[in-house]
């Protein structure tokens, strides 16, 4: 074979690798990371993935796994055990909030959510037994945005981990380590791999104990990611930082004009003014607000039908973060496990619609708003 230098990382689409004889065994052992055995241990393809979120996230390591949820999971068992108690925020994506709620109860954890007034006054709501708490920077889907650094003097104060989920804003515009959170997860499915073709997700650790705890979970629980769907995210990852300025620029666009069109009754973009905590989002931010935004129309399911059939070129596809725009509506989707008293406490109602404003130049979006909202 002659010497082949390819510009990008082949897949290494293999679930095992060959060692010539029991010295390279042993040296595999000796130097973790040099070599590889089993792809489910680790795999080139998965490694460069996780190396590249690392350097984004400001972390000292990273494990991809094979969705965001099995992220959230990894996270939480690498720091809980049985019997202990676990605090989340009461706004995030309600696949985190089942899994806390409706399965790992079943394991033997206790879990309570904090109510949005009381992010930042943890004391009511810590147990002796409490080992962390689980907030999102930015949440879905009402775009809540957490003030980071100050969750974090309470976590610390009360000797808790701090797990953020960074999907939403991603590390272009929020690096939560150097806030003080002590884990960072991303459903890797969104921004990070950006083309809606991949299912996959990462937990970037500061500690280095944290980090060997999520590859050990990652490892026995059997939670990674696969060679070719770690190359497709890969590959993503490398237009983020181009791609995450177009989403924003063109969900402020969008956000303007539904905030001044006649049949929206709210926009949550923390991009706009009127936003509760549009500040907070531009320190945090960088200036950036992200390419995530909610409205609400009339509160019939009538209503919402009429826009999405009216609509040509955006879909309802219930994900996010794709290069093309899609709509998703949280009642039906994201936040269907909640119960109608515990949505409607959030504020989510049957009017409101999450739009994951894409890459696209921001006339075709307007434009396609505009002639599907007239036929609200
Ligand atoms: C904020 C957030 N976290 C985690 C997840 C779960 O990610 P995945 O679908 O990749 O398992 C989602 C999915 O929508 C999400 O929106």
């Amino acid at each position: 074979m002659p010497h082949i230098h390819p510009k990008t990382t082949p897949i290494y689409q293999t679930s095992v690798f060959a060692f010539e004889d029991l010295n390279a065994l042993e040296l595999y052992f000796s130097e973790p990371g040099q070599s590889y055995m089993y792809t489910r241990y680790g795999n080139p393809n998965a490694d460069e993935l996780a190396q590249e979120v690392n350097k984004l996230e400001k972390g000292i390591g990273a494990v991809v796994t094979s969705s965001g949820m099995s992220a959230i999971l990894a996270a939480i068992l690498a720091v809980c055990k049985a019997g202990d108690h676990v605090l989340y925020a009461e706004e995030i994506y309600g696949g985190s909030s089942s899994l806390l709620v409706q399965e790992l109860t079943r394991m033997g954890l206790d879990v309570s959510a904090v109510p949005t007034a009381d992010t930042y006054n943890l004391q009511a709501h810590v147990k002796p037994n409490t080992c962390m708490m689980l907030a999102e920077t930015m949440s879905n889907p009402l775009l809540l945005v957490l003030d980071i650094k100050q969750l974090a003097q309470q976590t610390k104060q009360h000797n808790l981990k701090l797990v953020i989920d960074n999907t939403f804003a991603s590390p272009i515009l929020t690096q939560p380590l150097l806030l003080g959170a002590d884990i960072v997860i991303h459903s890797v499915t969104k921004y990070l791999s950006g083309h809606s073709d991949v299912t996959a997700g990462v937990v970037v650790s500061a500690q280095p104990e944290d980090l060997k705890r999520v590859k050990q979970v990652m490892m026995v629980y059997g939670l990674n990611l696969s060679p070719f769907e770690s190359w497709l995210a890969a590959r993503g990852l490398k237009t983020l930082r181009v791609r995450m300025r177009q989403h924003c620029s063109n969900a402020l666009t969008v956000a303007r004009y539904l905030a001044q069109h006649p049949k929206v009754e709210k926009v949550w973009y923390p991009g706009l003014e009127q936003h509760p905590q549009h500040e907070l989002a531009r320190e945090q931010g960088q200036g950036l607000f992200g390419g995530m935004l909610s409205f609400k129309i009339k509160d019939d399911t009538a209503a919402v039908n009429a826009l999405m059939q009216a609509l040509e070129h955006i879909p309802f596809a219930p994900s996010l973060a794709g290069v093309t725009t899609s709509l998703s509506y949280p009642v039906g989707t994201s936040h269907r496990s909640l119960s109608e008293a515990q949505r409607q406490k959030i504020g989510i109602t049957a009017g409101v619609i999450r739009l994951s404003v894409g890459i696209e130049e921001p006339e075709e979006l307007l434009a396609d708003l505009e002639q599907a909202l007239a036929a609200v």
